[in-house]
């Protein structure tokens, strides 16, 4: 089946809001996959706004699955992830103003400066991801990279805001990303904005291997608890079409 990344980011968010020492991302990390989740995601963001560099080392410690750490092209990014060794960094653009991750990065303006990034986390033996809107021509360019990059995550933000049962065109241009990338031989994630109410069609794609969700798993965790909560995340990436 697909693979499910808990990305536990708004569990730091909750203590970052108080500066409390608790709630623990790190021990939502292992409760996460101690309830099937895949793998676990945290994003330290040059504001250090939830994630720390210290949940950072101490996931390290415990993530049984893949550890994935995104992170701007900073330097200062790219030394914690060269110091802490996750098994794989999605790159992100970062814009301090930002809410959320607003869109992928622009391949066709930079791509030199990604694949110089990526070259220097590939042979440190981290695996580097890529954070892309659906468009096949950042996909092409992603597929010139493949010597220093893995996969790409595509951005289903623009999908999760299409009413339900109205995905048309947002998903057929996910779909053939997925194709695209797969066939030049990168590996396929997704997420952003996914919910247990939109990620069949999702994770029905084949050539997509992993998603990765935060937000959504998170706040319905706080009324039912984590553990239930990705229960009914994994039934929903099950659920007959
Ligand atoms: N993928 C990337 C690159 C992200 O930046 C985020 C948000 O941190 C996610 C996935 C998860 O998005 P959400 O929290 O909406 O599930």
């Amino acid at each position: 089946m697909t693979r499910l990344s808990v990305n536990v980011d708004h569990v730091a968010t909750l203590r970052q809001v108080r500066g409390a020492a608790y709630p623990d991302p790190v021990e939502a990390a292992t409760v996460a996959e101690a309830a099937g989740a895949h793998g676990i995601t945290a994003h330290l963001r040059c504001d250090r706004r939830h994630i720390q560099d210290g949940d950072v080392a101490a996931l390290k410690g415990v993530v049984r699955g893949k550890l994935n750490l995104e992170m701007s092209l900073a330097e200062e990014m790219v030394d914690v992830a060269l110091a802490t060794r996750p098994d794989q960094v999605t790159l992100v653009p970062e814009r301090p103003e930002e809410i959320t991750t607003e869109g992928g990065l622009d391949l066709l303006r930079h791509e030199r400066d990604v694949m110089k990034t990526a070259r220097n986390l590939t042979r440190a033996g981290i695996s580097v991801s890529l954070f892309l809107d659906p468009d096949p021509d950042q996909v092409r360019v992603a597929a010139r990279l493949l010597e220093c990059v893995e996969g790409f995550e595509i951005n289903t933000d623009s999908y999760s805001k299409c009413a339900p049962g109205a995905f048309g065109e947002d998903l057929a241009k996910i779909q053939e990303c997925a194709r695209l990338g797969a066939q030049t031989g990168l590996a396929v994630y997704a997420g952003h904005g996914l919910t247990s109410q939109n990620v069949r069609p999702i994770s029905a794609i084949p050539e997509i291997e992993e998603l990765n969700i935060g937000h959504a798993l998170i706040s319905r965790a706080v009324v039912v608890g984590l553990e239930r909560a990705i229960g009914e995340m994994l039934a929903s990436m099950l659920m007959p079409r």
